[in-house]
């Protein structure tokens, strides 16, 4: 699957104009987004980047990085994606990069989403679904998930966000309409983000593979 994903890394380049901020998301796509763009760091202004892996890559290709409240709103976003529907909703959060990759998204106008064919699913849950919580909140929010959707929530265990949180993941999810589950997560006290993309979907999908596909 690793070339499948450069290929849609190599692929989303084309979006990237001279002069951009560029929007960076987290993931092993995304490294060989942030690569491609290593070749010729001087081409962008700058990033703005949603994980400390990504800054760290970025940086050590020469590329700066920019804090989202100095560059203001962003033309362009990359990121990979754990799963995606036909209609562009995505689950992520699998790299627990869920709630900075949601608020560059919600920053961009255009969001380009690059993936690997066996991301590709009819209906978001098979990939149990990230929940980035407030450390205090774990089990209030474990039992609220179970109650309002059926989903096993597992504390992904030994993992803090760069944020200085946790990370349930929901098991078991058949999710049918993404933005009432988006929705009613998300009013969940403690709850500092859902890895349901759906409320604000990819704009574009490139799924690499032997013929590349922009969607
Ligand atoms: C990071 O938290 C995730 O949202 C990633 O975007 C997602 O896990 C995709 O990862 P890969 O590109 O490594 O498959």
């Amino acid at each position: 699957m690793s070339e499948a994903k450069r290929l849609a890394a190599e692929k989303a380049i084309e979006f990237v104009e001279d002069g951009m901020t560029v929007g960076v998301g987290t993931g092993s796509t995304v490294a060989y987004f942030i690569d491609a763009l290593g070749r010729d760091p001087g081409r962008i202004k700058a990033a703005v980047s949603s994980s400390e892996q990504s800054t760290a890559r970025l940086r050590a290709h020469g590329i700066e990085v920019m804090d989202l409240n100095h560059s203001g709103n962003l033309s362009l976003y990359v990121d990979g994606a754990d799963e995606f529907d036909p209609k562009k909703c995505l689950i992520k959060g699998g790299g627990a990069a869920l709630t900075r990759e949601k608020i560059i998204a919600q920053a961009s106008a255009k969001f380009v989403c690059i993936v690997d064919p066996s991301k590709q699913v009819p209906v978001l849950g098979k990939f149990p679904l990230p929940v980035e919580v407030i450390p205090m909140a774990r089990s209030l929010v474990a039992r609220e998930i179970l109650s309002l959707t059926g989903g096993q929530p597992v504390w992904r265990d030994g993992v803090i966000t760069d944020n200085g949180n946790v990370i349930l993941d929901v098991h078991n999810l058949a999710i049918t309409d993404p933005v009432a589950m988006e929705t009613a997560l998300n009013q969940i006290p403690g709850v500092v983000a859902v890895g349901l993309f759906a409320r604000r979907p990819a704009d574009v999908l490139i799924i690499g593979g032997d013929t590349v596909q922009v969607l």
